[in-house]
């Protein structure tokens, strides 16, 4: 197992999934990002890194039909799925860490990855990430990202993290990609912390 599975493996079985300092109670933010990309509800979903989130339920709920979450801890798939119940044998489980992730080419039609991204700081990985996201989309596919804010946090969960901004994430993932939308949120964790995001939502030209 590599270290960095061993890492999450060990939060997810560890901790209670309100108590982790990414918790939300509801994913707002994603779901406005989500409702403004306009995708019909049988367009195909992947909640990249998406833990224990309740994104699947919420996306679930408002009908749409093909959803999947990779993530790299087989602990924080197997709680979403509990919590689900039967509707997550709806739901696509992918545990991989995405680096090593062999995607159907051009099958999903969004991406969504809040706080996923930021742990890759080797450019080599930052630049492999974004040649995988590009496979697994299609033409006019939308990303939305969420990564801590140039004032936001070094660390999370022991692990060091990039900052980024607008410009760095149009940057990393090229012209190709258009940037349509942008937040700052300031995340308050379960232990009252304030963490600075950066929220993008580019399309695929
Ligand atoms: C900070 S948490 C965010 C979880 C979720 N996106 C949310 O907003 O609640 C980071 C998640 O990414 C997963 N993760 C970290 N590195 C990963 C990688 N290289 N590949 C896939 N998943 C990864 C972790 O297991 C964890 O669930």
């Amino acid at each position: 197992m590599s270290e960095r599975k061993q890492h999450w493996q060990e939060v997810w079985t560890t901790k209670s999934p309100e108590a982790v300092s990414w918790h939300q109670d509801d994913p707002t933010l994603s779901l406005e990002l989500i409702r403004a990309a306009g995708l019909r509800k049988d367009a195909a979903i992947i909640d990249v890194g998406g833990g224990a989130s309740v994104l699947v339920d919420r996306l679930l709920e408002r009908g749409y039909v093909h959803v999947a979450v990779l993530d790299i801890a087989e602990a924080a798939l197997r709680q979403s799925a509990e919590r689900l119940g039967p509707m997550g044998d709806d739901v696509t489980w992918i545990e991989s860490d995405v680096l090593d992730w062999k995607p159907v080419p051009g099958l999903f039609d969004l991406w969504h990855d809040r706080a996923v991204f930021h742990f890759l700081r080797d450019p080599a990985e930052q630049a492999a990430y974004v040649e995988l996201m590009r496979t697994a989309l299609g033409p006019e596919a939308t990303v939305i990202i969420a990564a801590f804010a140039p004032d936001g946090p070094d660390r999370c969960s022991g692990l060091p993290t990039a900052r980024h901004d607008l410009a760095s994430l149009s940057a990393l993932l090229g012209a190709e990609f258009r940037l349509m939308d942008d937040r700052r949120e300031a995340h308050v964790t379960p232990g009252g912390k304030i963490q600075n995001f950066v929220w993008c939502r580019f399309l695929r030209q």
